[in-house]
Parts: structure tokens; C-alpha cells; sequence
């Protein structure tokens, strides 16, 4: 029996899908750059994990945020130049860098080390500025010390340690959490902060370089914040008005879900704070209307994903990777097909070893999690534009919410291809999803599915990872209309030409 049915519009164009909207965000914390990023030992010699880097350079990642999170915010980042030999030990008042409890930063992998690797996976840079303890000066400097061509100190030291060309920087957060560990402040301090730094790394890209930078604030999922952050900024008294080109939240769900003791509620409640996502984007884009437009200031949900109480700093915030995991990055990800219209970036928290990595290393193995074959399932998104679909499906009271049990998305190629994602949210059961394809679509189907026969709660690890492999689907089509099953807790990925 039928008993969902997605309606896809297929000429109903929402906005084009920004492949930025699959980027990723790695910090200095536990094991995601040191051992995850970089492991001199295994690596080809320049200390780089060939294995982690060709897994995600196979995924094709738009843009990778770097060093932080709150360490971006207690980060001098001329510690990270020169010869490795000569660079300081500093402590750091947030994360150690392993999975000890010893905050401290031995500054092996610094700018050039980040800004190589991203030439390499051939993803964009997108480097996060101290505001907590550093000032605009320092921020400013890093601009110059990376993009800039001409004949200066700073320019001259880049050659120095290897770099002749600058590197391509299109990206730069002014700060990180600036209501938390970002220096705790007030919307209305972290406004005028935030002009102050903007006045001056925006000015390089006037004066001295020859791409444009894109400035991002940080916003926060208290939507009264941004707001008397939006009004603040405002308040410039000469020249540029809304001196910001991206404001950003972050948002972590299924804090209180323990992955080893979760049962079939705590999963529907965890989805159900993923799909709040919705709710922060709708919020954050009216926020940023009452003041500018969403055209010009892009809503980025910077750091997102599940975080669970195995994550602590004592395991270097390190968690199993999971199926439940996984079909929560399915649900965000075809909530952001939704929001293309305002939507600029996103990047998962955190791309190795940390919280909803992709990517797993221990000692010399690397493999992908099952998140990673969500955003591979996802990647024909990428680019294309972003059409209506309505979903009329069960719900399951979950307190005081409901939680709809099939979810999809879908976009439309230049070609006219159409390319669908659905979800089975139900960890209990099988829902039979009818697909129609409203307007001019093809007959020519090619359905995958992801996790058919596993259960929410098994755990990646080295020896099982290739089992989480995309499966065919069993879909059929007539007039127009795709049929499929999907077992619980599944994602599908259907192309229509
Ligand atoms: O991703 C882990 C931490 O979560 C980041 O350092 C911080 O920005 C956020 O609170």
C-alpha cells in the first residue's frame, strides 16, 4: 500500500543548488588535522594523508573552513609559518590536539600546509579570523601574507617559505562564536567588532588584490541575537551599509542521544532536532531581510551536524559513525535544497575523525563513514537548480512535535534531468513512496539506495566500511509516477532523464 506521496514540481524552480552547500569545517581538535589531515609517519613525504585526501577529493568538496571553531579565536596564525622546525608549542584554551586532555597546539600544519592541501582536494578556502583575543591588524595581515602579489614584508615571507604565487582565498569568517568562546560578547560589541575587522580585511580586496572576498559574520541559533546583530552593523556611519556578504549559525542536534544506548524514541527525537534546521534557516533569512536582502547577505550554516554524549573533550570529541547519523545529513540536506533561494554554504562539523566526520583514520587505514555515502548520494544536487516538492506522509507524535516519516527533496539539471532524494525517516518500519514527476520528465530511471538492511545504530569501522556502498533500487515508473520502497531508516537517490 501506498502511504507517501512526493509531488515534485518540476517547473517550479526554487534557486540553483550552490555546491558550497556540501562544504566541510575542520578544526585543530582531537585527531581531524593531526592524524586525520596530516600524519607525518604514512604520509608521501610532505606529511599529507594520501589516503584521506583522494577520499575527499572523490567527493568533490566545494569548500573546507579552517583552523576553527573556538580554536580559530585563540590562534596566532604566524605560529603556523616558516620551517616546522622553528615554529611555537602554544597552549590552547580549547581543544588539545589529540586524544589526551593536553590543550596545546604544536603548529606542524599552518597556513601554507592548509592552503596546499586545499589546491590539492581542489576544494576553496575558507579561513576563520581571531576577533576573541586578536584584532584587525592580524587579520589583515593574514590576507596580505596569502593573497596578496606585490612587494612587501609579508608578501615577500609567503615566497620565502615556498609559496611565490598567492594563494586564492575567497572566503573569511570574521570570528567564530563571538557570543561564546569567541569573547563572549554582546550582539551589539560583536557588531562593532565585526565592522572594525570588516573595514579593514574588506578594504584588501579594493586596494590591493584582484579577487573579491567574501566576509562572513557568525551569527547564533538565538534568532533575537542576530537580529540586534543585524541592527548594529548596520549603523556604519559612512559608506558601505551591511558591510557583511554571508551571516552564519551554527547547529549540533542529539546532544543528549548516547549512540551505544539509543532506542527507537531517542532516534525520533533526534531527527526531529535535525529537522529544526528548517525552522534557523527561515529565521536567519527573515532576520537578514528585515534589514538587507537575502540576495545580498547569504545565510551559511557553518558548523552543523549530530554531536552525541560520546563526544567529550577527552575523546578529542570523537564518536561512532553511524546509519541514524547518516540519515540525518540525508534530512539536512534536503532541507537545504529547499532554502537554495537564500542558501550560500554549509559545512559539516568535522571533516576526519571528529564529531559527524565523513572520514575515519586509525594508524595507517582510512575509510569513509556512512555520511560519506550520503553526500555522494546527494552530489548530482550540486549546481543544478532546486525545484518544489511537497510531501504528504505519515507523522509520529514525538512530544510535542511531529515527525514526518518520508522526506525528499529534488532538483532539475540543464538538461531537464531530475534528481530526486527521499528519506525514510521510520526506524521501524517500511513506507511505500510514490513519486510524481509534475511536468516534462523522462522515463529513463536509475534509483539507489543507501543502508537497505541496516540497522540505525551499527557502527562503521575499517573492516565493514564497504558495506554501506550504495545498492540498487528497485523503482518503477508509469506515467510519470516513480513507485519505491524504502526499508526503514533508508535514503534514496533517484535520477529521471
Ligand atoms: O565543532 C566543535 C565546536 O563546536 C567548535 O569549536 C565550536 O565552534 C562549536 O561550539
Amino acid at each position: 500500500m501506498t502511504d507517501a506521496n512526493v509531488t515534485v514540481h518540476t517547473e517550479a524552480a526554487i534557486d540553483r543548488i550552490e555546491p558550497e552547500l556540501h562544504g566541510h569545517f575542520s578544526e585543530h581538535l582531537g585527531r581531524c588535522i593531526y592524524d586525520g589531515i596530516w600524519h607525518s609517519e604514512d604520509a608521501d613525504g610532505d606529511g599529507f594523508r594520501e589516503d584521506v585526501m583522494t577520499l575527499l577529493s572523490d567527493l568533490d568538496m566545494p569548500v573546507l573552513r579552517w583552523p576553527g571553531g573556538c580554536f580559530a579565536d585563540d590562534y596566532q596564525w604566524e605560529d603556523g609559518i616558516g620551517p616546522r622546525e622553528d615554529r611555537p608549542r602554544r597552549r590552547n584554551l580549547f581543544w588539545s590536539q589529540d586524544r589526551s586532555e593536553v590543550p596545546e597546539e604544536p603548529n606542524t600544519f599552518g597556513t601554507d600546509e592548509f592552503l596546499e592541501y586545499c589546491e590539492r582536494v581542489g576544494t576553496k578556502p575558507y579561513l576563520a579570523t581571531n576577533v576573541g583575543s586578536g584584532d584587525p591588524q592580524e587579520a589583515t595581515d593574514w590576507v596580505e601574507y596569502a593573497c596578496y602579489d606585490g612587494d612587501t614584508e609579508l608578501a615577500n615571507r609567503r615566497r620565502e617559505n615556498g609559496r611565490d604565487e598567492p594563494y586564492e582565498v575567497p572566503y573569511w569568517g570574521i570570528g567564530n562564536e563571538n557570543w561564546g568562546c569567541g569573547g563572549r560578547m554582546s550582539p551589539e560589541q560583536y557588531a562593532r567588532e565585526y565592522r572594525r575587522f570588516a573595514t579593514y580585511v574588506g578594504s584588501m580586496d579594493n586596494l590591493m588584490l584582484d579577487e573579491e572576498l567574501e566576509l562572513i559574520a557568525c551569527g547564533f541559533e538565538d534568532h533575537e541575537w542576530n537580529h540586534r546583530f543585524m541592527e548594529e552593523v548596520g549603523k556604519s556611519s559612512w559608506g558601505v551599509e551591511y558591510p557583511l556578504d554571508h551571516l552564519t549559525l551554527h547547529h549540533y542536534y542529539g546532544r543528549t542521544m548516547s549512540v551505544a544506548e539509543a532506542d527507537e524514541d531517542d532516534y525520533d527525537q533526534f531527527l526531529v532536532e535535525a529537522l529544526e534546521m528548517d525552522h534557523h534557516i527561515e529565521r536567519i533569512a527573515s532576520t537578514i531581510d528585515a534589514f538587507a536582502s537575502t540576495r545580498d547577505v547569504g545565510v551559511i550554516i557553518d558548523e552543523w551536524g549530530a554531536w552525541h554524549t560520546e563526544a567529550v573533550a577527552e575523546t578529542g570529541l570523537e564518536q561512532p559513525g553511524t546509519v541514524i547519523d547518516a540519515l540525518s545529513a540525508a534530512v539536512v540536506l534536503d532541507i537545504f535544497n529547499d532554502h537554495a533561494d537564500v542558501m550560500t554554504m554549509s559545512n559539516i562539523a568535522q571533516t576526519v575523525n571528529v564529531l559527524q566526520c565523513l572520514v575515519e583514520t586509525e594508524g595507517d587505514e582510512a575509510w569513509a563513514r556512512p555520511t560519506y555515502r550520503v553526500f555522494d548520494l546527494y552530489a548530482p544536487h550540486k549546481g543544478n537548480e532546486a525545484v518544489q516538492t511537497s510531501v504528504d506522509a505519515p507523522t509520529r507524535e514525538v512530544g510535542d512535535e511531529e515527525l514526518p516519516l518520508v522526506g525528499a527533496s529534488a532538483s532539475v539539471d540543464d538538461d531537464g534531468g531530475v534528481y530526486v532524494t527521499a528519506t525514510n525517516m521510520d526506524t521501524r518500519g517500511s513506507h511505500t513512496v510514490e513519486i510524481d514527476l509534475v511536468g516534462d520528465a523522462g522515463a529513463d530511471v536509475d534509483a539507489k539506495v543507501l543502508f537497505e538492511g541496516q540497522e540505525p545504530d551499527m557502527v562503521v569501522d575499517a573492516d565493514n566500511a564497504d558495506e554501506f556502498a550504495a545498492d540498487d533500487l528497485d523503482a518503477t515508473v508509469e506515467d510519470g509516477v516513480l513507485t519505491a520502497e524504502l526499508e526503514p531508516s533508508t535514503v534514496a537517490g533517484i535520477s529521471v532523464r
